[in-house]
């Protein structure tokens, strides 16, 4: 089982961007961390961060033919980008969104997704945390899935 994991703008800035609302970690760390609980879940991760909305859109294009599911955190295109909700839709792979704050305490323009309606769930304000919850959650519907269609 192949999950994509798929970072948008900034998010390569964590550890030093607002740690007061996205944590100290970077972003390597975080994806080292879903790493390993994939390796114990026995899924692999194909993990990718972009600051351009056309390389994450490439980027699905490009693997979700060979993938079973994606977790995604949209950064700011959360909030607008209705060409990553078409490619999103258009693979048709569940997906999960996380982000690492809680998009609905804080401005009012992130308090709406334009990725939310073409996604499985979202998981908002749990920190890095939230990318394992994501990781668990998705892995787990898409064996339930599987059994069922054996
Ligand atoms: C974010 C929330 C977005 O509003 C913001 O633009 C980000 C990060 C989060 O993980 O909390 O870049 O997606």
């Amino acid at each position: 089982m192949r999950i994509l994991l798929i970072n948008g703008p900034n998010l390569n800035t964590l550890g030093t961007r607002k740690p007061e609302v996205y944590g100290t970690l970077t972003l390597d760390e975080i994806v080292a961390r879903a790493r390993a609980r994939a390796e114990a879940l026995g899924v692999e991760i194909v993990a990718t961060q972009a600051n351009s909305e056309g390389a994450l859109i490439d980027f699905i294009q490009q693997h979700a033919p060979t993938a079973n599911g994606i977790i995604i955190n949209p950064g700011a295109f959360t909030h607008y980008s209705y060409a990553l909700r078409d490619a999103i839709e258009g693979c048709d792979l569940p997906a999960i969104e996380v982000h690492l704050s809680n998009i609905y305490a804080r401005e009012p323009f992130r308090h709406r997704s334009v990725i939310a309606p073409v996604a499985l769930g979202q998981i908002s304000g749990l920190g890095w945390r939230g990318y394992i919850a994501a990781l668990e959650t998705l892995v787990a519907i898409l064996r339930e899935r599987m059994d069922a269609a054996s």
